[in-house]
């Protein structure tokens, strides 16, 4: 982006434009009558050359200046020093580039260092590994790579806010501090302030625990926002809320993170589990849509480190409107299980025993599925597996969960089977990543809530404002939430959560 000038895109061809920018180089190439500079300043995938040829007043400017910087040999031929990562200020002219790889390139007028990258710089032109690059994550936004998926994360949230806004939804800010442990796992972060002991206003409450606590009973990180979004929900209608959500969980895996952001959307006067399967096919299709018309030369550089990337995402949006209805498969958890018991039998051909082939094209027979049977968890391999090979590459939505398995506050099914009891619960599944939404119907039904709430061994008390929402003009409602580094690895290729958000949180990590 010029400071200063018309943008390259506004440039008549032929014509020689001033312009002023400013950047870090990425490359340097040294040829016999002139100086090639590969400029960035992160704001498109593609950065700019600059040239500088040696018999220019550009050219003796950055000898003066390195000179003046202490840095004594950078002379004619050998211009050490001016190396990846230093920044500078150029005023020049664009030109129509002879070079088939841009469109445009600079010829330098003049040029101004602005700081030298010393001979530690730990980056250069070269791939670096994501656990490299994650142990300095300072300094990972300025790689090519991590550019493209922090741009490709903004304007995934970017088309979020717009399809909902476009939707009708009102976008309600939730607390990050709370009391309450919305999904009842027990997975977080206690959240402690100082305890005062003067009088008045100033003196801490104490809970009926005894204990002195800032809020007057413990306090935490909020794991999700959706009871307060239900709340808004029973008052607007259509509403969402989007921001970091915290879980001090012991997952030391891929798609995992301590600090995640979620995007939840909850929607009053919807009946059916159809109705959220509809509305998250709508938002993940048309967010994906988005990408493909705004970040084309991103996705043509990250789809260097993930084949085939603009092709599957082009796949999962289809011929139809995002907006029509819902093209993936609908299955029961009961069916995936069906499908998953058998296989893990032996008695479908999918996968035991298959040849497949690693990331490095080396050939290998995957491991058979772990067994399982009606009640258990469907693990993350179970997840994949459904959508990568039964429905060939395919996101899956799993209907109808076991109620044991989800919290308290999804709705009972009454078509269940009463030996076998289950919600109206949703999960959407996709390749590579596994579950990346889920979403239920809520129980809008006040007397079989509490029984909920008394049997997941919760505080009727805590709760009392929830159900409060049951019996002031309850209406049936739903919602989901979309884990959103979980799609930015769907959308960028990434295979590692920990490299798609930009300073990632997870066991043993919480620096910078
Ligand atoms: O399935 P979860 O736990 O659902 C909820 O929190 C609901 N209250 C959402 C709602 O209905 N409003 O989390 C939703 C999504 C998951 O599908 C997953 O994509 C993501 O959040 N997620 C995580 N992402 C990264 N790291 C973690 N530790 C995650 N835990 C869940
Ligand atoms: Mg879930």
């Amino acid at each position: 982006k010029a400071l200063a000038g018309p943008s390259p895109a506004e440039a008549p061809s032929g014509e020689q434009q001033p312009v002023h920018v400013g950047g870090w180089v990425q490359t340097v190439r040294r040829m016999k009558r002139d100086l090639f500079l590969e400029l960035s300043d992160g704001s498109t995938a593609k950065g700019i050359q600059v040239i500088l040829p040696r018999d220019s007043v550009a050219f003796s400017q950055l000898l003066d200046q390195a000179a003046a910087l202490g840095v004594a040999d950078m002379s004619d031929t050998s211009a050490d020093g001016l190396a990846t990562g230093v920044s500078l200020e150029v005023r020049g002219r664009l030109t129509p580039s002879p070079g088939k790889n841009q469109t445009f390139e600079l010829l330098a007028d003049g040029v101004n260092i602005l700081g030298l990258a010393r001979s530690t710089f730990p980056l250069q032109k070269k791939f670096h590994r994501p656990e490299f690059l994650r142990d300095i994550s300072h300094l990972r936004p300025k790689t090519r790579n991590f550019g493209s998926v922090l741009r490709v994360r903004d304007a995934s949230s970017k088309s979020m806010h717009h399809i909902l806004d476009n939707l009708g939804f009102v976008h309600i800010h939730t607390p990050i501090l709370t009391t309450n442990d919305c999904e009842g796992a027990g997975e977080t972060f206690e959240v402690k302030g100082p305890i005062f002991d003067g009088d008045g206003a100033s003196t801490t409450a104490t809970s009926p625990d005894g204990q002195q606590h800032y809020f007057g009973s413990p306090s935490y990180l909020t794991v999700s926002g959706q009871l307060q979004l239900e709340a808004a929900a029973c008052g607007l209608s259509r509403v969402y809320t989007f921001g970091p959500t915290f879980r001090a969980e012991n997952s030391h895996t891929s798609r995992h993170l301590s600090e995640f952001w979620m995007l939840e959307a909850e929607v009053a006067f919807i009946r059916s589990i159809q109705d959220i399967v509809g509305l998250t096919s709508t938002l993940f299709r048309s967010n994906i849509a988005a990408i493909l018309s705004r970040c084309p030369e991103d996705l043509e550089h990250l789809e260097k480190n993930s084949p085939g990337l603009g092709e599957r995402l082009a796949g999962f949006v289809g011929s139809g409107p995002p907006d029509g209805p819902n093209p993936f498969p609908v299955i029961t958890y009961t069916e995936a299980i069906d499908i998953l018991e058998r296989e893990a039998r032996g008695a479908t051909s999918f996968l035991v025993g298959h040849a497949g082939s690693d990331a490095e094209g080396a050939t290998h027979t995957a491991p058979a599925l772990p067994p399982l049977a009606w009640g258990d968890n469907l693990s993350s391999d179970h997840e994949r597996f459904l959508c990568e090979r039964v429905f060939a590459g395919q996101p899956v939505y799993v209907v109808d969960y076991p109620q044991a398995l989800k919290p308290f506050y999804m709705r009972q099914n009454d078509h269940a089977d009463p030996a076998r009891p289950t919600v109206a619960a949703m999960d959407m599944l996709v390749p590579g990543v596994g579950e990346l939404i889920g979403g239920s119907v809520r129980e809008e039904r006040l007397d079989r809530l509490e029984q909920a709430i008394a049997g997941a061994g919760l505080c009727p008390e805590a709760y009392a404002w929830y159900t409060d929402l049951r019996r002031y003009g309850t209406v049936p409602h739903g919602g989901f939430g979309i884990g959103f580094e979980r799609l930015i690895m769907v959308l960028t290729g990434m295979t590692n959560i920990r490299d798609a958000i930009p300073f990632p949180r997870y066991p043993g990590r919480c620096q910078l």
